[in-house]
């Protein structure tokens, strides 16, 4: 018997995803380096469906349907190269391999070249959703290769999750923009993740909410507007009590965050190619300050906090923070989607940006009910630049924008950290400034270096030989 789908990787996500393949009808056949993984395999799997553990890579390969469709899950890096090492001298031409995993878009690039010398595809495909996700139906976003993209496609729409009927799927572009787009999903996730915590932080230091007040304004948020993955889970986290003492565990969890790296990436890309995403860099240093918690104390200690002052209307400051969390929000997609915007541009990648909102509205981290208006904005215009710039967009901006200005006020005047509000207001103020201060900018560029600078009234490149006036 030969097998439709071959994974490697039996991890939670690999595992997860091998079943969801098979609930939906194709027999797999899974691999692992670890045993147990590979004998546990069959136990988990539904009833009735097809799904054989293999314990050497050369009896997977052999049992797999030609061309073989491999999906790798396996950590980022050196073990996505290791694999391909040890499997690539066993496939025959035409072959598919998929790389389900977090990998750096370079690492694809370099990857599908390798391959393809060999008559092999090649292709980086990000997957979102976690361990529910990769069983119940995650996004999906495939890119590179569209020969092999069209062999998969009818399997990837029945695992993807679904939204009004339609798939969670969609191929993203060339080359690695499967990566590139999921890589840009995470930054967005550690965006909206760091503004949550913000909205926290203010709600129990400024208007001193408890943990079960929390948990019904996050229920209340929720069935609204602000309808989504992250604050959903938010709204559960309130409500967990902990095993080892009579607290709740959110109370008892480190305030130190770890991270692996993807969001790194995508502020780097920003860097790199051009593009302003303040908010995305802000959640990834804020991981990184959170961390040194040991000077942190020292610090604290060295410069204590004043009084805070607590807001003379609970229930409009509720309302407030809401709308801060929902517009910062939406201005951390703005940034992520303008580097979409930009890298598709720079790498040739031919992103529709319009499919990329229409998956993430399901199964991914990000899904949010606020996606089903960018999908609006993308339908009536393929080439918007930037979101802020859509005329339905503008219309909820200008509502919120003031409880924006509100909150990062209160923040500020009583001394709670708040760089995430904080940057989604600066660049929203940046962004929306016809006249910035720049002019003195490049004036002292050209003053001691020479650099140039254009003029307004005129074309060309000027350069001035500026007055000492002190000489
Ligand atoms: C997803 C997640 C998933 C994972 C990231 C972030 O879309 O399902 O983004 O890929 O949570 O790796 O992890 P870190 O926070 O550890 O960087």
């Amino acid at each position: 018997e030969k097998y439709n789908y071959g994974v490697i990787g039996l991890g939670v996500m690999g595992r997860n995803l091998l079943y969801n393949i098979a609930d939906n009808g194709f027999s797999t056949a899974g691999f692992d380096l670890d045993e147990e993984k590979v004998s546990a395999l069959h136990d988990g799997a539904t009833p009735g469906t097809s799904v054989k553990g293999t314990a050497s890579l050369e009896e997977f390969v052999s049992v797999l349907e030609s061309p073989r469709k491999i999906i790798l899950m396996v950590p980022a890096g050196k073990p996505v190269d290791a694999v391909l090492e040890s499997i690539t001298p066993l496939l025959s031409p035409k072959d598919i391999v998929i790389d389900a995993g977090n990998s750096y878009f370079k690492d694809t690039e370099r990857r599908i070249a390798d391959l393809a010398s060999k008559n092999l595809h090649f292709m980086g495909m990000g997957v979102s959703g976690g361990e529910q996700g990769a069983r119940r139906g995650p996004s999906i976003m495939p890119g590179g290769d569209r020969e092999a993209f069209n062999l998969l496609k009818p399997m990837l729409e029945l695992i993807a999750a679904k939204v009004n009927g339609e798939a969670c799927t969609a191929y993203m572009g060339k080359s690695s923009a499967g990566n590139y787009v999921k890589m840009v999903h995470n930054g967005i996730e550690y965006a909206i993740m760091q503004l949550i915590s913000e909205a926290y932080d203010l709600l129990r230091k400024g208007a001193q909410l408890n943990n079960d007040q929390l948990y019904e304004v996050f229920k209340m948020w929720n069935e609204g507007e602000m309808n989504s993955f992250l604050i959903e889970i938010t709204r559960d986290i309130f409500q967990q009590k902990d095993d080892l003492t009579d607290g709740f565990l959110v109370d008892r969890i480190l305030d130190k965050a770890g991270a692996k790296g993807t969001g790194k990436w995508t502020s780097e890309q920003a860097m790199e190619i051009g593009v302003s995403i303040p908010t995305i860099d802000i959640a990834v240093t804020s991981r990184i300050l959170s961390a040194y918690k040991d000077e942190r104390v020292k610090a604290s200690q060295l410069y204590p906090k004043g009084e805070i002052t607590r807001p003379e209307n609970t229930e409009a400051f509720i309302k407030e923070v809401g709308d801060t969390l929902y517009l910062a929000t939406l201005i951390s997609y703005a940034q992520g989607l303008a580097l979409l915007v930009k890298a598709s541009e720079e790498y040739q990648f031919e992103i529709p940006l319009k499919d990329v909102v229409k998956i993430w509205r399901g199964g991914c981290i990000i899904r949010s009910v606020l996606l089903e208006k960018f999908y609006a904005a993308y339908s009536q215009d393929q080439n918007l630049s930037n979101i802020l710039l859509d005329q339905e967009i503008s219309e909820i901006v200008k509502d919120k924008i003031s409880s924006l200005r509100k909150t990062a006020a209160f923040a500020v005047s009583n001394g709670i950290p708040s760089l995430g509000i904080q940057s989604a207001l600066g660049y929203f103020e940046a962004y929306t400034t016809e006249s910035l201060p720049i002019n003195l900018l490049q004036a002292q560029r050209d003053y001691f270096g020479a650099h140039t600078y254009q003029r307004t009234d005129r074309d060309g490149v000027f350069h001035t030989s500026w007055q000492n006036l002190n000489n």
